[in-house]
């Protein structure tokens, strides 16, 4: 087996991503507090790194990591060359653009101010809507954009709608759903493809 490394983002996209390797020949046991980094299974051939959540992709696109767990919104942020090759199920939410009750998502020969994390992606779907925006990039906390001023929408992601709800904002419209992807860098798919292969099989892929 070639020496194949995984990039797992901290926090719990990457411990559920670890859990897919339980019981496995390829677990490894990791202290959830644990600010240890990289984590190998020298028998299984197998190194788990993690990183920050939004760098993962970045990991996998320079093939410093062969594969990769990475949430849908990053991928759909980031214009990376890199394969996309199981939806891991879960992790599930989706983007929306949020406001107040009965706002509207159109200001026609006017400027559209938007907070998110996610810039590229707001300014592609305003883009094919041929509705000019400005696109105010926060590090998070996103919500409070539009109730202190600072906005006039958000595009952000939502789970469970918690934090829109007490923040007295709405979705306006749903947007792309999100969830859990496993990625590989383009040249490892294809020089480790025999690992890779045992891997996706091992984690539940049908290939
Ligand atoms: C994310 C996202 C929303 C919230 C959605 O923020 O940006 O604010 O979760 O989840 P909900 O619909 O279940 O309330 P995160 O927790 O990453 O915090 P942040 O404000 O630091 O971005």
């Amino acid at each position: 087996m070639k020496q194949v490394t995984i990039a797992l983002a901290k926090g719990r996209l990457g411990e559920k991503g670890l859990e897919l390797f339980k019981n496995t020949e390829m677990e490894i046991i990791k202290d959830k507090n644990s600010r240890k980094l990289v984590f190998e299974n020298q028998e299984e051939s197998i190194t788990y790194i993690f990183v920050k959540p939004s760098d993962v992709i970045t990991y996998v696109e320079k093939g410093v990591a062969d594969l990769g767990i990475v949430g849908k919104d990053m991928i759909l942020e980031e214009d990376k060359e890199v394969y996309e090759l199981m939806d891991l199920d879960y992790g599930k939410c989706y983007f929306a653009i949020a406001g107040f009750k009965d706002q509207t998502t159109v200001k026609k020969n006017d400027v559209l101010r938007i907070a998110s994390k996610y810039p590229n992606y707001v300014k592609r779907i305003f883009k094919d809507r041929g509705q000019r925006v400005e696109v105010i990039k926060l590090g998070g906390s996103i919500e409070l954009a539009p109730v202190i001023g600072l906005s006039d929408l958000i595009v952000d992601i939502v789970e469970t709608g918690n934090t829109l709800r007490e923040n007295g904002l709405v979705v306006l419209e749903k947007l792309d759903s999100i969830s859990a992807r496993l990625i590989a860098n383009k040249s490892s798919y294809r020089l480790k493809n025999k690992s890779i292969k045992r891997i996706l099989k091992i984690i539940g892929g049908d290939q």
